[in-house]
């Protein structure tokens, strides 16, 4: 496998990171994941302004040249072959004697290679299950960081319980997203999501889905829901990069509408693949 490191490609075997590196020590970075698809990247531009959004949010100082970093990114994808996968990259704040403070003079790591995606057929025909877990995270889910303690506790919470997913709640009135996917419901032919605030990371596939909605005019709203508006909706559905769209069909043991991917999700994406180019 190749790896692109700092500007270099390299063999995985040889892509050597300092033990000081930040990004280890306090999950001090941030990162994106990208979807390839008939080898070309999906909203990529997105992607790259998110990443921006998260590196200034941070202060980490990198200048982001995204022509330059697009066409690695491309050049990475040919060197391993991909056709149909994922691209993992992240950019930690660099490498320093450990100290909380921001050190005075250090260079990003940047790294980046491919992951294997595949898109999930059978999850989308048939649905998934979900449990409740407490949104324990931090207030700044806008930003996507490498911290994620919160994230991997509540997925593995979901797989020990038996279902594919967590999503999270800080209180009862108050749905957030779900362990790595944002989350919709559908009442009465309406979509409705989380608000684009520091409580969820404004998904790329979220924004490309409320583009589709308006395409498909399907009435779409930003409001937060509640505990029991998720349980009683007519639909619920995830959606990430690796996701795409996959409904939800039971939520700790809860039938979600009649225990089916919902018409709505369906419809959803079968546009998908249609406005992707
Ligand atoms: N996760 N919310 C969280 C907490 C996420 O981790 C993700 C994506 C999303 C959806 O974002 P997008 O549509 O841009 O993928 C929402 C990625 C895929 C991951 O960490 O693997």
């Amino acid at each position: 496998m190749f790896v692109l490191l700092n500007n270099k490609f390299i063999d995985r075997q040889d892509s050597l990171i300092d033990i000081e590196d930040r990004g280890n020590q306090f999950g001090d970075g941030v990162y994106e994941v990208f979807r390839i698809y008939d080898g070309e990247y999906f909203l990529l531009d997105d992607h790259l302004k998110r990443l921006e959004f998260s590196l200034k949010e941070t202060q980490i100082d990198y200048n982001l040249n995204q022509s330059k970093l697009k066409d690695q990114l491309l050049t990475l994808a040919q060197k391993n072959d991909v056709v149909d996968g994922g691209i993992y990259l992240q950019i930690s704040r660099g490498s320093a004697a450990r100290n909380h403070p921001f050190p005075e003079q250090t260079t990003p790591t940047v790294l980046a290679y491919p992951i294997p995606v595949t898109q999930p057929k059978e999850q989308q025909q048939n649905g998934i299950q979900a449990t409740l877990y407490q949104d324990i995270r931090w207030l700044r889910c806008d930003i996507k960081s490498l911290n994620l303690l919160g994230n991997v506790m509540a997925k593995q919470h979901a797989l020990d319980y038996g279902v594919n997913e967590a999503i999270f709640y800080r209180d009862k009135d108050h749905v957030t997203e779900g362990s790595s996917c944002n989350v919709f419901i559908v009442r009465d032919g309406v979509i409705q999501t989380h608000p684009a605030n520091n409580y969820i990371l404004n998904g790329i596939t979220r924004l490309y889905i409320q583009y589709l909605a308006k395409q498909l005019d399907i009435p779409i709203k930003e409001e937060v829901f509640s505990v029991d508006e998720l349980k009683q909706a007519d639909e619920v559905f995830i959606s990430s990069t690796t996701s795409e769209v996959i409904s939800v069909i039971d939520i700790d043991g809860q039938t979600i509408g009649d225990g089916q991917p919902g018409p709505v999700a369906q419809q959803l994406l079968d546009a998908f693949f249609d406005h992707k180019d």
